[in-house]
């Protein structure tokens, strides 16, 4: 049975949790349409709440009224990084006191990237692991490059620095997903962008953020669900809609396409500040191919998902240059590696990532080990296999994509 129709995936989880809290500390009104109203982005609603904005919750959009003074609070950031660290770099500028803790594994995730930089800034905070204190205080700008690319840390410095007494500067050697920078400028943040040798490098000076409207597209993150199920299963051609397709986002549907997929991507057209269009995939013989470099942040979220797709590809694949997979959610090289070859793919770790040799999938009994992105891909792997897969904790995929099972069974009723 093939996997046949056309989706709305649910909204971007990176989008909504910005437009989210640059909403809360602007002044007067932003209204944000087709928020992800996913556990992880819900952990940053109730925290504007809790700072003292107010969210009135209609259908399909949020109204957010922004609090010029933040109420001092403990915040519970449940499993989520960006909710975690953006707070982090957003409140150390504010008057007040301000705890931030996670769930079992949030509380192990690797802070000190974004604590390091912000205390250099003059900001107080106790802990490079959560929970971690803030004791809002007046910061100064920095000029920084980015040791690792990973937008929450560029994220958390410019949150930062819109409350600084001087400019900021943050420059990227590897261009991580741009969505702050993009949407800055909507709140009238004050920031500019320039490229050199190919350092990218970001400038902003502090800003006052005015209440803007924001509509946020849907996840390619979700969407690559189905781009790979419609590649792998028999008989299949799947169409995801509205989908964002900033470059920085779809590097798995770039990796799709050089491993031979047929992609079409139609209707192209800007929505606010990102690009979106509807992306047609259906089903590919498709070869194995090598990634590493500067390709790996534009799909680092993929990369469990890419494991899955390379072990049914007709040669080898191989992940480098991936080494942040170890402090995601769970430790997704490790993770992984023990599901799939559960399932019978022959997958070996490396320190920064894997090689994946073409493997029959069987049956067998794995685990989401509490992390959204395993729960979804090994829900597809059950659809490569006649045999039985029982995954527990698959429930885990409600922290980016409530709905994936209902969306599911939708794309495989319809042809039957
Ligand atoms: C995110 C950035 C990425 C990504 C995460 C969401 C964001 O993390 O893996 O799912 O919204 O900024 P890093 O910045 O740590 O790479």
């Amino acid at each position: 049975m093939g996997l046949n129709g056309l989706i709305r995936v649910p909204s971007d989880k990176s989008i909504t949790h910005r437009a989210l809290l640059l909403g809360a500390v602007a002044h007067g009104q932003t209204t944000v349409y087709d928020p992800l109203l996913g556990e992880d982005c819900r952990s940053t609603l109730e925290a504007i709440r809790r700072l003292g904005a107010q969210v009135d919750e209609q259908a399909e959009r949020l109204v957010i009224t922004g609090s010029p003074s933040l109420t001092s609070a403990e915040l519970d950031c449940g499993n989520s990084g960006t909710t975690m660290r953006l707070l982090t770099g957003l409140l150390a500028g504010y008057d007040g006191t301000f705890t931030l803790t996670g769930d079992a594994s949030l509380s192990k995730r690797p802070m000190r990237r974004v604590t390091a930089p912000l205390r250099a800034m003059g900001a107080d905070l106790a802990g490079d692991v959560a929970p971690l204190h803030i004791r809002g205080r007046a910061l100064t700008g920095i000029d920084y490059t980015l040791p690792v690319a990973s937008a929450q840390v560029k994220s958390a410095i410019l949150l930062a620095g819109l409350r600084a007494d001087s400019p900021t500067i943050v420059r990227e050697p590897v261009l991580s997903r741009d969505h702050t920078e993009r949407m800055l400028p909507l709140f009238n943040g004050q920031i500019d962008i320039t490229s050199e040798e190919g350092v990218r490098t970001i400038r902003l000076s502090p800003s006052v953020l005015e209440g803007a409207t924001v509509a946020v597209p849907a996840d390619p993150s979700s969407a690559a669900f189905w781009w790979a199920g419609a590649a792998l299963v028999p008989d299949s051609r799947v169409t995801t809609t509205d989908v964002c397709l900033n470059e920085t986002r779809i590097g798995f549907l770039r990796t799709l396409e050089r491993m031979g997929a047929h992609v079409d991507v139609t209707n192209v057209r800007a929505l606010g500040e990102e690009s979106v269009g509807d992306v047609t995939v259906s089903t590919s013989t498709l070869h194995g191919i090598r990634l590493d470099g500067t390709a790996i942040p534009h799909q680092i979220d993929e990369l469990p998902l890419f494991a899955l797709v390379a072990s049914q590809a007709s040669s080898p694949s191989s992940v480098r240059d991936a080494g942040e997979l170890r402090v995601k959610e769970t430790d997704r090289i490790q993770t992984v590696a023990s599901e799939l070859k559960a399932l019978g793919v022959d997958l070996r770790e490396t320190d920064d990532g894997f090689d994946v040799y073409p493997s029959r999938l069987h049956g067998g009994h794995v685990s989401s080990h509490g992390d959204h992105r395993l729960a979804m891909m090994l829900q597809i792997a059950d659809l490569l296999t006649t045999e039985h897969v029982t995954i527990d904790d698959v429930e885990a995929a409600d922290v980016s994509y409530p709905r994936f099972r209902d969306d599911l069974q939708r794309l495989g009723r319809e042809i039957e």
